[in-house]
């Protein structure tokens, strides 16, 4: 089974790109999975304007990105939380993508995380993001992850706290779990 993972945020220093890459550490040494990890910031994407769609289609970067998902089994997204709701650029992006010939959100399997400074770990900001990706069809897994204080809790390798590294690893096998399920 494969994943793609990506956090949705374009700053080098993300702390959701940071999130996303330890998810892929942790899936990728779940046995029978293998693992595909991007950068946002390689999907770069004007604002979705229908002129601009009519006269040149899909964006480069749009396109990208939707080859990518279609290509994976699953999806685990790490996304930011601006103004307690989803960010402009990730809700830019699944429109976009929205509009390709086949849509490939359809019936994929999705887990969405968030790492914030704030106390709340992005959560907020989740229920929102999982809405328009439910309504594209995908299977929006019930259990969100939140990552709080996220500035401090990275250590070198993994996490400063074994708690979070834990909680993290199960609800990435049992996310794998119910994506497999869905794959056979
Ligand atoms: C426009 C904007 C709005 C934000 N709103 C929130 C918010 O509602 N809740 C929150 O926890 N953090 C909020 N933040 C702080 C972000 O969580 C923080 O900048 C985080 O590091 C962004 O994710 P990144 O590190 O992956 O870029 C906001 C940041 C920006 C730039």
């Amino acid at each position: 089974m494969k994943v793609f993972i990506f956090g949705a945020a374009l700053r080098k220093d993300s702390l959701n790109q940071e999130l996303a890459r330890q998810a892929a550490r942790i899936l990728g040494e779940v046995s029978g999975i293998s693992v595909d990890l991007a950068a946002f910031s390689e999907f770069p994407m004007p604002v979705y304007d229908g002129d601009l769609e009519e006269s040149s289609g899909m964006p480069e970067g749009a396109e990208k990105l939707a080859a990518r998902i279609a290509a994976a089994d699953a999806i685990v997204i790490s996304a930011p939380e601006y103004n307690g709701s989803i960010s402009g650029a990730l809700k830019n992006a699944i429109d976009w993508v929205s509009r390709s010939d086949n849509n490939p959100f359809d019936g994929r399997p999705l887990l969405l995380m968030g790492a914030s400074p704030g106390a709340l770990g992005a959560v907020r900001g989740l229920w929102h993001t999982r809405v328009p990706f439910e309504a594209m069809g995908s299977l929006v897994y019930p259990e969100l992850f939140g990552l709080p204080r996220a500035h401090q809790a990275f250590a070198d390798i993994g996490f400063a706290d074994a708690k979070t590294e834990s909680r993290l690893k199960e609800l990435l096998q049992d996310f794998s779990k119910f994506a497999l399920k869905l794959k056979n």
